[in-house]
């Protein structure tokens, strides 16, 4: 029996965060074991919103595959790779266009959601229109099985098997139709109470040190009715709890809670104890960062040949997509 095959993608639009690695990477590395994983990062759908200014492309492109290998991401296990270097996305991408009707794509809930939420950039473009049907490429590509994503990508998992059925009823069974493995911890709050975002900047990032990791905890908001030390608190009202949920224990959970409501321990008692659990999933991550930001050859070599890997899937299947679309041959 050959094991089912997952794909996932991230965005290189900035530096990974605690929101990513919960939301996106430690879920990754969870399924490495158990699926044949296709992992990548998504350059171009990066260029859909940031095709202005891309000076800071390569960067991010490098931070994301330091982090996933930080992470734990072992390419002897998965494979990882840079959509860019697997053109046959593209020209999946130009033939899924084809039979894709534009009604189905301006009423994806994100298109409009991001042309209101971000003023700086025109969005206007044929490529961010086209954001969810590249998406459907990267995925039908691979034939994969599961998408490990946040709920927020459910509508484009949703257009990909639309894509995918309306593809196969026009030219025969090509496409299986993909399921989304939903993750536990879709939204995390940042230090300010809102998502966590680099838009927002409250973000605690992969690549902080120590000092700034503790220094943001420090001066995150907590519950705003709590104002001096013998006030009793709402832990539900303070986002520092939120974390707390996500990297504490539960008995821990359970004491910052009791202490918060009886003002049994101030706002910084809470945090140091989120300080220190953060410290200790973090620094293995420190460890492995540095190790291969000293190491920009052995990060080329592995984007290198995980790319040449996913070729090799996606190869495969363009050459069913051809052949029953009838581009393969004259004979
Ligand atoms: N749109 C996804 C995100 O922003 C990234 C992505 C691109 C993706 N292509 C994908 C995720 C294919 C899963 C499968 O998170």
């Amino acid at each position: 029996m050959s094991k089912k095959r997952v794909l996932s993608g991230i965005q290189p639009s900035g530096k990974l965060h605690i929101g990513n690695l919960v939301g996106a990477l430690q879920n990754w590395v969870r399924l490495q074991d158990e699926y044949e994983c296709y992992y990548f990062i998504a350059d171009w759908h990066a260029l859909t919103s940031q095709y202005a200014d891309t000076s800071m492309l390569k960067d991010y492109v490098q931070d994301v595959l330091v982090n996933c290998l930080a992470a734990g991401l072992d390419p002897e296990k998965a494979t990882i790779f840079a959509q860019s270097r697997v053109i046959e996305h593209a020209e999946l991408h130009v033939l899924l266009s084809m039979v894709t009707p534009l009604s189905w794509l301006e009423r994806v809930p994100t298109f409009k959601e991001k042309q209101v939420e971000v003023k700086d950039r025109d969005l206007n473009t044929y490529g961010f229109l086209g954001y969810p049907l590249l998406q459907s490429a990267d995925i039908l590509i691979y034939r994969a099985h599961y998408v490990p994503v946040g709920v927020d990508q459910m509508p484009h998992l949703e257009i990909t098997r639309e894509i995918g059925r309306r593809f196969n009823n026009f030219y025969g069974e090509v496409f299986p139709e993909p399921e989304g493995l939903l993750t536990q911890f879709p939204k995390v709050v940042g230090t300010d109470g809102r998502k966590m975002s680099k838009t927002y900047d409250n973000c605690v990032f992969l690549s902080d040190s120590p000092k700034e990791v503790e220094q943001k905890i420090r001066t995150m908001t907590t519950d705003p009715q709590r104002i001096k030390r013998t006030d009793k608190g709402d832990p539900e009202l303070s986002p520092v709890f939120h974390l707390h949920k996500i990297f504490s224990s539960k008995a821990e959970q359970d004491e910052v809670s009791e202490g918060c409501r009886t003002a049994g321990i101030g706002c910084i008692d809470c945090k140091k104890v989120l300080i220190k659990n953060l410290f200790t999933i973090l620094e293995p991550i420190w460890e492995k960062r540095e190790h291969y930001l000293k190491k920009p050859d052995e990060l080329e070599d592995i984007i290198t040949a995980g790319s040449k890997k996913a070729r090799e899937a996606a190869t495969e299947t363009m050459h069913r997509v051809r052949e029953v679309i009838g581009l393969e041959s004259l004979i």
